[in-house]
């Protein structure tokens, strides 16, 4: 069975996203989509909302699954009995990161290769962090995420605004 890992941090999946997940899942047997727990950062959503949302997202893609992980991409890939990581490449900008990465996973496991997807380009735009900013101002993100996740957002976001006037 071909398997192939797409790890991120989803905080909170975006169109760019589902758009890789649905052409690297085309590729593959099975897809694991991994959200990583990174304690090192303070996400908007926990790892579990950020599962849940993506186990929305992906209900259309029979062959996808989600699952939550910590520690390195590459210890969370051989779990999964996979040899591939999916990556985005949105512009030049990224790659520097992804090839950093990309060979950093392959020097602690050689038999871990890295696909690169390029992201369509109506989506090269689009970040997680951009979405926050955007929502954050009240902007419409309506284009920028899954129309299910744009209201969870919302929400979360109009959360923090009142924790902070309080
Ligand atoms: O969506 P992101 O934040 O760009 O994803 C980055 C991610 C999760 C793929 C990367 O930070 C990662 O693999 N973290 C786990 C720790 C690890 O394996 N580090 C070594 C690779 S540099």
């Amino acid at each position: 069975m071909k398997r192939a890992v797409y790890p991120g941090s989803f905080d909170p999946v975006t169109r760019g996203h589902l758009d890789i997940i649905e052409r690297a899942a085309a590729l593959v047997d099975e897809l694991v989509v991994g959200v990583l727990n990174n304690n090192a950062k303070i996400p908007l959503f926990s790892v579990e909302e950020r599962v849940n949302m993506l186990n929305e997202v992906i209900r259309h893609i029979p062959n996808v699954r989600v699952e939550a992980f910590s520690g390195l991409s590459v210890d969370f890939v051989k779990s999964c009995g996979a040899r591939f990581i999916v990556r985005g490449l949105r512009a030049v900008t990224d790659f520097e990161y992804e090839l950093q990465m990309a060979q950093t996973n392959r020097s602690i496991d050689r038999e871990i290769d890295t696909l690169f997807f390029t992201t369509a380009l109506q989506y090269a735009y689009i970040s997680s962090t951009i979405v926050k900013e955007v929502a954050f101002y009240g902007g419409d993100i309506s284009g920028f995420v899954p129309e299910c996740v744009v209201s969870h957002i919302e929400r979360r976001i109009s959360e923090k605004q009142r924790e902070n006037k309080v």
